[in-house]
């Protein structure tokens, strides 16, 4: 495929947006940016700085002091954010910033600063990046838009096995009061709230597999890339 363009992928809480995102970057050897990993190193900066969700002079303040990075590890080839040099790409996933990281997320001055950063990483396009309004706000002229649902329970289930192994205490009331907790105010907020865009393909992919989804996903840019070549003929 040639011409390099921008994909999105949008959808509530562990839909397994990361996983498609990861796999089709993978695969077209494009760049993958995971944008919920920079609204939770902004949390956990703010929880470790005592800033006050409610004061806007704090929160500017503090945003001027935050630097976020996405760094490829060498040896996974995954990449990790840092925040202000630090590796936090695993603390992030705690549950305590996942309690905060919703509020954080709705705050204006935060969302108009993840919201430039995530811009300018996709001035050169050949960039995957997954999260709640990048088809329609961070990228609404992206290529190809992927919106993601799953049935509560497969979400609550996915994400379950995947914090499990990390904190065993976890249960699963917790983990699906959270999801709904974040779902309720990612979509409900005033700025850029969880949306399909127009133009997004919509992908339900609770009873399919990994390679299903991303076959659908192939598929439908295979499409708009011969299109969009059509069209520059
Ligand atoms: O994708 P995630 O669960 O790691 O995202 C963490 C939170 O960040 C999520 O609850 C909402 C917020 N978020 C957002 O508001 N906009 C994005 N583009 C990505 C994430």
């Amino acid at each position: 495929m040639s011409g390099k363009i921008i994909i999105t992928i949008d959808g509530g809480s562990s839909c397994g947006k990361s996983t498609l995102a990861k796999q089709l970057a993978a695969k077209l050897d494009y760049l993958y940016i995971d944008s919920g990993a920079m609204y939770r190193a902004i949390t956990l900066y703010f929880l470790r700085n005592n800033v006050d969700f409610e004061n806007v002079n704090q929160i500017k303040e503090a945003l001027i002091n935050i630097t976020l990075e996405f760094i490829v590890n060498e040896y996974s080839n995954q990449s990790e954010i840092f925040l202000n040099g630090e590796n936090v790409e695993y603390i992030i996933r705690d549950l305590v910033v996942a309690e905060k990281v919703s509020e954080v997320a709705s705050l204006k001055d935060v969302r108009s600063f993840a919201v430039a950063a995530q811009q300018k990483m996709g001035k050169h396009k050949g960039i995957v990046m997954d999260g709640r309004d990048i088809g329609t706000t961070v990228f609404p002229d992206a290529e190809v838009k992927i919106f993601m649902i799953a049935d509560e329970a497969v979400r609550v289930e996915r994400r379950f096995r995947e914090m499990f192994d990390k904190n065993p205490n976890i249960t699963l009331d917790e983990i699906k009061a959270n999801i709904e907790m974040r779902d309720y105010i990612d979509s409900h907020r005033e700025v850029s709230p969880l949306r399909k865009a127009a133009d997004a393909a919509e992908l339900d992919n609770t009873n399919l597999t990994e390679k299903e989804q991303l076959d659908f996903a192939l598929k439908l840019i295979k499409k708009t890339m011969k299109s969009t070549e059509i069209e520059n003929e």
